[in-house]
């Protein structure tokens, strides 16, 4: 299995603070079966440079070669960044290089509070630069789990999106579950990843996400979600996707 969002890398941001600490997240990952891992540790532009991430990213990834040696039959980590939206992201020259695996996918997240009004126009011009934008958690964002088809325009003009595999054990409550089910069964989800931070609440955990996504979507569906879709990300290959479809809220969702 492949998790193309985790916090690994030791003092890069609100990940893990030690070398230990990385060491821990990466055997449950291999326990989980994880084979890749993306290192998309949070980037803000007006905090810092891709100059400097890439830096600080480069040389947290030397400090845990010895760990890597340890683990290096089952699993490697890749380049990756969690993008922060802001209105000033286009025009950042060099974008390309954060994203996942040095290819043409770039993992954003949104505020979890919002949605910034130049999301649209920053997802169009991403586009427009050859870029895929992976939308992080749209289940987590509280205006998407009020009313998940808020996602649909961003995923009709190319955006993909990448549900939490907490979100779907119901690690973050059963709102955030009830949306990750809407998202993806509506063909507004594509990915799943862990955003794990820690060895603890927040660690690198596929199975049972994954066991509970069969449920969801059948078998075929969860395969492309959990193998294909990542194995094109990772091999900067293009696929062809599903038609996202409008979520309709029941007439019996009023009542429960
Ligand atoms: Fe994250």
């Amino acid at each position: 299995m492949y998790d193309l969002h985790c916090h690994i890398l030791p003092c890069m941001d609100d990940g893990p603070s030690s070398v230990e600490e990385t060491r821990k997240m990466l055997k449950i990952a291999v326990q989980e079966g994880i084979q890749v891992i993306a290192a998309t540790h949070h980037f803000f532009d007006d905090e810092t440079t891709i100059e400097d991430y890439l830096g600080l990213w480069e040389s947290r990834y030397k400090q845990i070669q010895s760990v890597l040696e340890e683990f290096k039959k089952d699993i490697k980590i890749v380049k990756g960044a969690e993008v922060m939206i802001s209105p000033f992201l286009t025009q950042l020259d060099g974008l390309h290089r954060l994203c996942i695996n040095e290819g043409r996918y770039l993992l954003i997240e949104l505020p979890m509070m919002d949605i910034p009004q130049y999301t649209e126009e920053v997802i169009y011009n991403l586009r427009l630069k050859g870029l895929v934008p992976i939308i992080a958690h749209p289940e987590r964002n509280r205006r998407i789990m009020e009313d998940p088809n808020l996602l649909y325009p961003f995923i009709e003009l190319g955006a993909w999106s990448q549900v939490t595999s907490g979100s779907i054990t119901g690690l973050f409550g059963d709102k955030v579950k009830r949306c990750a089910k809407i998202l993806l069964n509506h063909n507004m989800a594509h990915l799943i990843g862990t955003d794990a931070h820690s060895s603890g609440r927040r660690a690198p955990r596929m199975k049972e996400a994954v066991h509970t996504l069969k449920k969801w979507t059948g078998r075929e569906k969860a395969d492309k979600i959990v193998n294909e879709l990542p194995q094109a990300v990772l091999n900067n290959e293009f696929i062809e996707m599903d038609t996202p479809k409008l979520y309709k809220k029941s007439i019996f969702t009023f009542f429960s």
